[in-house]
């Protein structure tokens, strides 16, 4: 009988805690999300932002083009429930999503997960944290800014601001486009990653169209 009457309590108590999350501690298990996600209005990283994501349709930010055709057609709407699921196992949920993420498998985690992301999605939460600047491409240093490129049979020839001259296996330097507000100056690329040091190395570009303009063929 006493067994029955402390077996009940726990199961109200564990209800009970289900809904009630930690969103502080919520905070710590976001940390697991926020390399792909912010909590920004609009700041897409390799997922979509999550501000607002409480009430919106899955797949229905408009400023993130890289949805899956599964996800987007789910018809899902994000609340605690449908939130819960996806968070648990994201491909039992939407098969065939683009989200490499495997899902928590402890409850009372996602309990406070979904405690901390129902206060932190919504629009200027304190939770959410404050935009964390990003170092503008813009204002790289001398050391890391490219003034020239020069390709030569199987080698690139990198020139920076500062003078130096380096000399690349042409399969390890990679071109990247950063569009956004912090991505470089157009037609004003810049090293990033390991920087002009080593064997490799990364150079970005505000748009696409500028890498090929920017590279001059000779030997
Ligand atoms: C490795 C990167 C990555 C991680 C880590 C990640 N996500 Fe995602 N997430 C994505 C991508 C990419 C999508 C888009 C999926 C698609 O379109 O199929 C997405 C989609 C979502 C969506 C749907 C949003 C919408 O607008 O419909 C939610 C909600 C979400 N993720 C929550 C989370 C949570 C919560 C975590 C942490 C527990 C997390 N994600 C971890 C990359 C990630």
């Amino acid at each position: 009988m006493r067994t029955a009457a402390m077996l009940f309590a726990f199961l109200l108590a564990s209800s009970g805690s289900m809904a009630a999350g930690d969103a502080q501690r919520g905070a710590r298990v976001f940390q697991a999300c926020a390399a792909c996600h912010s909590l920004e209005p609009e700041r897409n990283l390799t997922g979509p932002s999550l501000a607002g994501v409480w009430g919106r349709k899955a797949g229905g930010l408009e400023s993130f083009v890289r949805y899956s055709g599964a996800l987007k057609n789910s018809g899902i709407v994000w609340n605690g429930k449908t939130l819960d699921a996806w968070a648990k196992d994201p491909e039992a949920v939407v098969p065939g999503n683009y989200m490499s993420f495997p899902g928590i498998k402890e409850e009372r985690a996602r309990a406070d997960l979904l405690a901390f992301l129902e206060k932190a999605s919504q629009p200027g939460s304190p939770l959410a944290g404050k935009p964390r600047a990003l170092p503008s491409l813009k204002s790289a240093p001398p050391d890391n800014r490219v003034t020239a490129i020069r390709h030569c049979k199987d080698s690139y020839f990198v020139t920076s601001a500062a003078g130096k001259a380096l000399a690349y296996w042409e399969f390890n330097l990679r071109f990247k486009t950063d569009s956004s507000a912090s991505g470089p100056a157009p037609n004003a690329p810049v090293m990033v990653g390991q920087g002009m040091q080593g064997d490799r190395a990364q150079v970005v570009f505000s748009s696409p169209g500028e890498i090929a303009a920017f590279i001059k063929e000779g030997c």
